[in-house]
């Protein structure tokens, strides 16, 4: 058996965490938001905090990681920190096989078509005062590599890339377990509310069931980006969300417990057997 440890959306900077002790797994599976700030701050966090506790790390960027960056220059430069750092990072659909099992990994990012109504939710998601926080703190490069902004139809081509390589990799025959890991949420039961009720939901996830319950469907799927525990199964698949989120709880003066965790239900230590 193959001990697989899954914590994602730490958010490390905006209220520092420690994991807990506990014993060494072969696998960890990160699946983004480890704090704003990829090279800086997630990779060392991560090589801090993570990589004792696990032989290998798998690290699949978020949003969050590419806040104050520009993105395929820091992704570049990720790829060969984590090299350095023996850590695994798979950002676009890139593959690592641990024994028998294979991972395939990518931000995803998201279609923006899980409400139906794809040109308004490209719409919110974009608004300069009220949509994404993606679209003021992350910058990109456009086709000839000028610096351009990352506006919600950038994030719909990465989608559509990420995507793509997912589903070839998945096409292709592998006879031992397979996982796939993805920041943003790959079904609607995965959203805030276990399914689709507000604009805003369609930059938190898409709807992947067909490859869930197509004939190649992954065994596992590890997602984060939406601040809620997960765990069903959709046609051949198992979905899990473990995610920390934002936890901004403090002792009062009179030295009683405020408790503001963004998901009360994460589990430090969730790990699973394949
Ligand atoms: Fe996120």
């Amino acid at each position: 058996m193959t001990s697989v440890w899954i914590p994602s959306d730490l958010h490390t900077d905006a209220s520092p965490w420690t994991p807990p002790l506990g014993p060494l797994v072969d696998i960890a599976i990160v699946a983004g938001d480890v704090a704003d700030g990829l090279c800086w701050r997630s990779i060392p966090w991560l090589v801090e905090h993570i990589r004792p506790r696990a032989r290998h790390v798998i690290f699949v960027p978020g949003n969050h990681d590419l806040y104050g960056c520009r993105y395929p220059d820091e992704i570049a430069r990720a790829r060969e920190a984590a090299i350095a750092a023996d850590l695994t990072l798979l950002d676009c659909g890139q593959v690592r096989l641990v024994g028998g099992i294979q991972i395939c990994g990518g931000v995803l990012w998201t279609d923006y078509e899980i409400t139906g109504n794809r040109a308004h939710a490209l719409r919110v998601a974009g608004d300069r005062h009220l949509g994404m926080n993606d679209h003021r703190r992350i910058q990109t490069r456009d086709r000839l590599g000028v610096p351009a902004p990352f506006r919600p139809l950038v994030a719909a081509g990465l989608h559509a890339e990420h995507r793509g390589r997912i589903e070839r990799v998945l096409a292709e025959r592998w006879d031992g377990s397979r996982i796939v890991v993805t920041h943003h949420a790959p079904h609607p039961r995965s959203l805030l509310h276990g399914e689709v009720r507000e604009t805003i939901d369609a930059a938190y996830g898409s709807d992947r069931s067909a490859l869930m319950e197509g004939p190649t469907a992954p065994d596992i799927w590890i997602h984060g980006h939406v601040y809620v525990s997960r765990d069903y199964v959709v046609g051949g698949t198992r979905v899990i969300a473990n995610p920390r989120g934002h936890d901004t709880s403090f002792r009062r003066r009179d030295g009683t417990w405020s408790d503001v965790r963004e998901n009360p239900a994460f589990n430090p230590n969730f790990t699973i057997e394949i």
